[in-house]
């Protein structure tokens, strides 16, 4: 049996790692740690763990075989370093880390330590995920030439009510936009899949960013990326969608559009289906994310000591790396849009910005 601790009880711990560990035989969630020690003991009650501990040097020293950080994304680098020391296997959510540097630095430490360090791509694990890996190298829909990802959604709304029933800005969502915001929170993924998919790096990219809400980072984003074999990829990310709607609806879509035909995928219409010229297929539908795929997994790495089918430390460095870059331009941009990409202006400004390019009637 091997033994996992858990560092960090907030809600993805709760929701969806311990239940998906406790579904695969051979791991066991051993051991709960959680600067706020009450989340820790709440878990172990809930979930029936052997050990919640107060400090961190009990979590570590217990009788762990790997370690899952589930703390929010600016604490991964401290967790990483600390699990190094105490040469612990480490599987770490998304985003890896706060920046190029750190996530280097967690790799090679890592590396030094003998330990391997996974990226918590969950969605990569998903049955329907899965599904289109193969439909393309089938070539199911010919040769792939574009992918468009889209994942819009309110992050749970902008604001909350307090205990006295006041609204306040929500903390998580606060929280998310200071660490980098959409693409980096949520599009990681999308990346991710897209590299995988087409079994292909990205060659260039360019980020485009659109501000409803008043953060540093834009809370909608696209990317456009451009792959090595050719095809490309349009990842549009969302914090802002419906996020002061009383009843919101998110949008959740892959489409990969090929030289015959097309997959599509569609969270909320629970469809997926392949057009092409043969027909349509429609397949049966799960759900994006697949956290108890990604434990099978986790098993046989730690059994074989080999990553396997796993997302290693250089896949959450790449899709970081991407999202990061994407949003940096997107700042960078907004206040001096490339031509022909002009950002959340006024109509003013657009007319200032592009006298020749853009036409009077832009945006009547
Ligand atoms: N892969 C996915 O589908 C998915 C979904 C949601 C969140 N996440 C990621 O999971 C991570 C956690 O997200 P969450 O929504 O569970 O956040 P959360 O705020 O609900 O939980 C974080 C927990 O970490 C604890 N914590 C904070 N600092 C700590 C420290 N120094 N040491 C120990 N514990 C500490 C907090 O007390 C809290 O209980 C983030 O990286 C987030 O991006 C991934």
């Amino acid at each position: 049996m091997m033994k996992i601790g858990i560092i960090g009880c907030g809600m993805i711990a709760e929701f969806g790692h311990i239940p998906a560990i406790q579904q695969v035989s051979g791991l066991q969630v051993y051991a709960l740690y959680d600067n706020d020690f009450s989340r820790a003991v709440h878990l172990q009650h809930r979930f029936h763990v052997p050990h919640a501990y107060p400090t961190e040097e009990d979590f570590f020293t217990s009788d762990i075989d790997a370690v899952v950080i589930c703390t929010p994304a600016p604490i991964h680098y401290k967790n990483v370093m600390d699990a190094a020391k105490h040469r612990k296997h480490v599987l770490c959510e998304k985003p890896l880390g706060m920046d190029e540097e750190e996530m280097l630095e967690m790799k090679r430490v890592m590396e030094e330590a003998g330990c391997m360090l996974f990226t918590g791509f969950n969605y990569r694990f998903s049955q329907s995920a899965k599904d289109i890996h193969r439909l393309v190298r089938e070539k199911a829909i010919g040769e792939v030439r574009l992918l468009r990802l889209v994942y819009n959604w309110h992050l749970h709304g902008k604001w909350h009510w307090n205990e006295k029933g006041e609204r306040v800005d929500s903390a998580l969502r606060v929280g998310r936009m200071l660490e980098g915001g959409p693409m980096v929170d949520c599009g990681v993924h999308q990346i991710d899949l897209a590299r995988w998919w087409l079994g292909s790096e990205v060659a260039w990219q360019h980020g485009i960013g659109v501000w409803l809400d008043n953060y540093e980072a834009p809370d909608h984003v696209y990317l456009h990326m451009a792959h090595e074999c050719g095809a490309h990829t349009m990842v549009e990310v969302s914090f802002s969608y419906n996020t002061t709607s009383k009843e919101p609806r998110p949008h959740f879509q892959y489409e990969l559009i090929g030289t015959d035909g097309v997959i599509r995928y569609n969270r909320e219409e629970h469809s997926f289906e392949v057009r092409n010229s043969h027909g349509t297929q429609y397949l049966p539908w799960h759900p994006e994310k697949s956290f108890t795929g990604m434990y099978m997994e986790l098993l046989k790495a730690l059994q074989n000591g080999t990553p396997g089918e796993l997302p290693t430390a250089e896949d959450g460095i790449k899709a970081t790396r991407i999202a990061k870059a994407a949003t940096d331009q997107a700042i960078r941009e907004r206040d001096k849009p490339s031509k022909g990409c002009p950002s959340t202006k006024s109509r003013a400004e657009i007319g200032r910005l592009y006298p020749d390019e853009v036409p009077m009637d832009f945006y009547d």
